[in-house]
């Protein structure tokens, strides 16, 4: 029995510690300093000028295909069916069409040149995730959405310290979203962060976090503009934006602190391991070609070599028998255009077009890669791998 759970030991004593410390000193338990503070670390660590703060990455997602919707108007998105459920949800919710583009299979990422071919006079963003700690760009693909001016937005809720060309991925676009939920590299528990560039950008995600209150943004000219074109209206409660409450409170910022002390340190023991896993993993069975440069994968990528049911079969099941925990399909399950809320909506789309997805979800998984894993428990993971 191998016994490796998807997660371990993610939120540590170290942060309970400080998380009790800080009640005791405090009177202040919702947003305020400590979000704050988070906030400003978080940029520094990734490379932006500002990060909201929020309570989940759903929400991030959520408030950042709405913004789009307020600054650029609603229109196609294009996004990766591979990824998670509210990469495709926020689309909807924000009025937009989703319009899906097929990954490749060494990084899971979007194919650059599809993308390229799918841009229209109607295209309001590029929704890019990284998929499992793989950087999913391109120099084309950056240079060519600047050149056509579509914004890129990443969704790195599975890539934290994933980088290319030597800056971090969620540095690149118009906008990026995070995600604090506990299996992923740090956790405040559950949490999500957006980080931007752009002084607009920022401003309508404050809104948006706190139930579309001008009130919420730091711009006076902002909120002046906005109050004197509605003197009717009190400032304290003049909602500009369909938002909602997705604030976190200092809490969890209080944890989100002293977890980026070290998650440079976790990222570096998670390419080793990963590193010591692919080198290990018989290549004629599995798929070992990933481009791992600038990759920081807090999970083991399992994708079979060639079709084959029984073999996956197999596989599945020796897992369950030696108790390594998984997940069928990688990130969000496999191929999202298949799922019924798609559907429903992309009534004439059909999701087996897209055929590398259509084959990580029949014949992929992925399973726990932390930082407390041992060697032996990787070298013990392959040979069970191999031996199938
Ligand atoms: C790519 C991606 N985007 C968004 C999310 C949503 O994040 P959360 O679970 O914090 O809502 C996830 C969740 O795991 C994810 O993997």
């Amino acid at each position: 029995m191998i016994n490796i759970p998807l997660m371990n030991n993610n939120i540590i004593k170290e942060d309970v510690d400080a998380l009790i410390d800080f009640l005791k000193t405090t009177d202040r338990f919702t947003q305020g300093p400590k979000v704050q503070e988070f906030e400003d670390q978080w940029s520094e660590w990734l490379g932006v000028k500002h990060s909201v703060f929020v309570n989940s990455g759903a929400s991030a997602n959520f408030i950042t295909m709405s913004v789009i919707r307020d600054l650029y108007g609603i229109g196609e998105i294009i996004v990766p069916p591979i990824a998670w459920s509210s990469d495709i949800s926020s689309v909807f919710a924000a009025g937009h069409t989703p319009v899906f583009v097929d990954v490749n299979m060494n990084n899971l990422a979007m194919n650059d040149d599809t993308i390229l071919d799918h841009i229209t006079p109607k295209t309001k963003a590029v929704f890019l995730t990284h998929v499992l700690g793989f950087n999913g760009l391109t120099k084309k693909l950056v240079d060519e959405l600047q050149k056509r001016n579509i914004p890129l937005i990443e969704d790195v809720c599975e890539s934290h310290g994933a980088s290319f060309n030597g800056k971090k991925c969620g540095s690149f676009g118009l906008a990026s979203n995070f995600s604090f939920y506990y299996a992923h590299h740090m956790s405040t528990i559950e949490g999500g962060i957006i980080c931007t560039d752009d002084d607009r950008f920022y401003e309508y995600c404050r809104l948006y976090r706190s139930h579309g209150m001008i009130r919420e943004s730091t711009d006076e000219d902002m909120k002046k503009a906005v109050c004197s074109e509605y003197p009717q209206l009190r400032p304290e409660f003049l909602f500009v934006v369909p938002g909602y409450n997705m604030r976190s409170t200092e809490l969890n910022a209080v944890i989100g602190i002293n977890q980026l002390k070290r998650l440079d340190k976790n990222n570096s023991i998670r390419e080793k391991n990963f590193e010591l896993f692919l080198k290990n993993l018989d290549s004629s069975k599995y798929y070992t070609d990933f481009c791992t440069t600038g990759s920081v994968n807090y999970a083991f990528v399992i994708l079979l070599r060639n079709q084959d049911p029984e073999l996956f079969q197999k596989l599945t099941n020796k897992l369950l028998d030696n108790a390594v925990e998984f997940r069928r399909g990688t990130a969000g399950g496999g191929n999202l255009a298949r799922q019924p809320f798609v559907l429903k909506q992309l009534t004439d789309f059909d999701p087996s077009t897209l055929k590398n997805a259509e084959f990580i979800h029949q014949y992929g998984l992925y399973t726990g890669n932390y930082p407390d894993l041992s060697e032996d428990k990787i070298l013990a993971l392959c040979n069970l791998l191999n031996s199938i």
